[in-house]
């Protein structure tokens, strides 16, 4: 059982940032508690998963973007051991009803996976592009 929590002001960082290492978005240590901070400061608002037996951190999302034209849903993770009971539906259920109020038009940014179409599709999302996005980066720019 969880308790799902809208703009959390006293969300522990150590433990988001515990859970972005566990769901292996961190292997490069980019995610430090400072950076992990200042996003949660500029996001449009996240959602935080707590476990009801001991009040530990087990899911989490927010949203980015300007708010009115571009709107996504990012770093949607849930603790291994609480998978598949739902807390991902809720945690997206969440945010977006609390969103709604200003833009319905919200999109999820994939990271291409099997099952990853067919979680958003269960809960209600409806595919808007079929061609695979290409991301370019800045990394081999001379700046
Ligand atoms: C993806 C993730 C957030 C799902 O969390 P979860 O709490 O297990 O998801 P839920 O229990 O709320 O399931 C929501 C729906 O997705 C489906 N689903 C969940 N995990 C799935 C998987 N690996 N493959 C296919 N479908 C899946 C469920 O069956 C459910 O559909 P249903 O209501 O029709 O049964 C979780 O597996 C995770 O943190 N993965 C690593 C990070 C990641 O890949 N995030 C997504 C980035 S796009």
């Amino acid at each position: 059982m969880f308790n799902i929590v809208h703009n959390d002001e006293t969300i522990d960082c150590y433990q988001l940032v515990a859970l972005y290492e566990e769901c292996g978005w961190n292997t490069d240590g980019f995610r430090t508690i400072k950076r992990t901070q200042d996003a949660m400061n500029r996001s449009l608002g996240y959602c935080v998963a707590y476990a009801k037996e001991d009040l530990s951190l087990i899911g989490f999302c927010r949203l980015i973007g300007d708010g009115i034209y571009g709107v996504q849903l990012v770093d949607l993770m849930v603790k291994p051991a609480y998978r598949k009971q739902g807390v991902a539906q809720q945690l997206v259920k969440k945010i977006i009803s609390n969103f709604s109020k200003i833009s319905k038009d919200i999109s999820i940014m994939l990271v291409d996976g099997p099952g990853i179409n067919s979680i958003y599709k269960s809960m209600g999302f409806s595919m808007a592009f079929r061609e695979s996005v290409h991301y370019f980066e800045t990394t081999s720019m001379n700046l």
